[in-house]
């Protein structure tokens, strides 16, 4: 049920992207396909002190700028929100905004925990914690999906591999949700930082922590290790853990709310999944199309250039929108309709190239976890109330589903 207002390409010229009030209550999806189709490097404008930026729209095109990391640098930042203040302290150090052999050494290292089979115990862990989360729910009756059953999910993954302890797990979902998702209009930049910078002090505190010995974690990993022959210092360690915690936690989240309320919308394609017409891998595939919760990544262009005709200059920021994308009329085939049976799909949700998501095993796997845990528990799914989105120009999603579930 979209009660969002449909934004028409012709007030294209008074929008600004990187608004994030306008992602989370507006539709749209006619201004991506105007954009695809007329101008498919568009120029947003500067607002205020904020530069103008660069917005790629077609899939061909998104694809092209994530594989050249030479002439499109992560380093500056690779969200709006930083390339727009001017930089991430925090480049070349953290794995999303490292390019060169510093990000290939520093990818190696912490791909070794990424593996299915390093995974295998988590994944075993997420679908036990799903299989519980739904049965609460079906007790109760009604829950809010977001809160009640989404939000411990994927955090709780990332605790496990970071050995994060049980007794902090809410304050950092707390925080989590502060620094990167802005759930109400009236968050402000100010809680966002505060709550950055206590996630940051926590994870100094655990990597000092580790460095004593005797754990087998993501963090004791990071210790250990050597990149191009030095070993990490704390401040790495740190940020490299705030990276997975925000890249890992909020975006699977509201992956999986969005699959859920897909699901109440669609009931053609839930009864295919109940009835086994289509495969949950497939399903995963088409709720990342579907959800897209990263909107967008960011990049600067270090070297005077061209996309698509269009002259970029170098330091220019050029945003590729896996959201457009992912609708892209040139890849998919009624790109608007949700098929769970869609194959291939060819989606961008987890970017693309050197930068491809480092989680997206275990985001499929949670995904699917919920997927199969709907399908073999709940009868019906009934919307309930109001869903409310996050403000951001970075995430979509809802912060709170509210749904009626009822077991088979
Ligand atoms: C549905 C869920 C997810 C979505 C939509 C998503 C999306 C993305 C995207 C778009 C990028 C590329 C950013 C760029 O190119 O600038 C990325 C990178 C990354 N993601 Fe995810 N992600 C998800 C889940 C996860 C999980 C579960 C983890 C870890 C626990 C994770 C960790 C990372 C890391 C570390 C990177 C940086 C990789 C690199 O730069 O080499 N993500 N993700």
């Amino acid at each position: 049920m979209d009660s969002r207002r449909t934004i028409a390409p012709e007030e294209l010229d008074t929008l600004d992207l990187a608004e994030p009030r306008l992602h989370a209550e507006s539709d749209l999806s006619a201004v991506w396909r105007h954009l695809r189709e007329h101008d498919p490097v568009h120029w947003n404008p500067q607002t205020g002190s904020a530069p103008g930026f660069w917005v790629v729209t077609r899939h061909a095109d998104v694809t092209a700028v994530y594989r050249d990391s030479a002439r499109f640098t992560s380093e500056g930042g690779n969200v709006l929100e930083t390339l727009l203040a001017g930089g991430d302290s925090a480049a070349g150090r953290m794995l999303a905004i490292t390019d060169g052999a510093r990000h290939t050494g520093l990818r190696r290292v912490l791909m070794s925990a990424f593996t299915p089979r390093a995974l295998e115990p988590i994944v075993d862990s997420v679908r036990r914690s799903v299989r519980r989360l739904l049965r609460d729910a079906i007790e109760q009756g009604t829950c809010d999906f977001a809160t009640d059953v989404a939000a411990g999910i994927p955090l709780g993954a990332i605790c496990d591999l970071l050995g994060v302890p049980d007794g902090d797990r809410a304050e950092v979902l707390r925080l989590t949700s502060s620094a990167l998702g802005s759930h109400d209009a009236d968050s402000t930049a100010a809680d966002a930082w505060i709550a950055k910078s206590e996630i940051l002090l926590y994870f100094a505190q655990l990597a000092r922590e580790r460095r004593a010995g005797g754990h087998a974690d993501v963090i004791a990993l990071l210790a250990g290790s050597r990149v191009n022959g030095l070993p990490l210092d704390d401040d790495e360690i740190m940020l490299n853990c705030y990276s997975l915690i925000l890249g890992g936690d909020e975006t699977a989240r509201l992956s999986m709310v969005g699959a859920a309320l897909a699901l109440v919308d669609h009931p053609d394609q839930w009864r295919a999944l109940k009835r086994g017409e289509t495969g949950i891998d497939t399903a995963v595939e088409e709720m990342l199309r579907w959800t897209t919760p990263a909107l967008h990544s960011g990049r600067t262009a270090t070297t005077d250039t061209e996309i698509r005709g269009r002259p970029v200059r170098a330091g220019d920021v050029v945003t590729v929108w896996n959201a457009s994308a992912n609708r892209d009329e040139r890849v998919f085939d009624e790109p608007g309709r949700l098929r769970l049976d869609r194959s291939p799909n060819k989606h961008v949700t987890f970017a693309y190239g050197r930068h491809f998501c480092l989680g997206a095993y275990l985001a499929r796997a949670e995904i699917g976890a919920v997927l199969a845990g709907l399908r073999d528990t709940v009868a019906e799914l009934e919307l309930t109330g109001p869903a409310r989105p996050v403000y951001s120009n970075f995430l979509s999603g809802l912060s709170s589903l509210p749904l009626a579930l009822k077991g088979e």
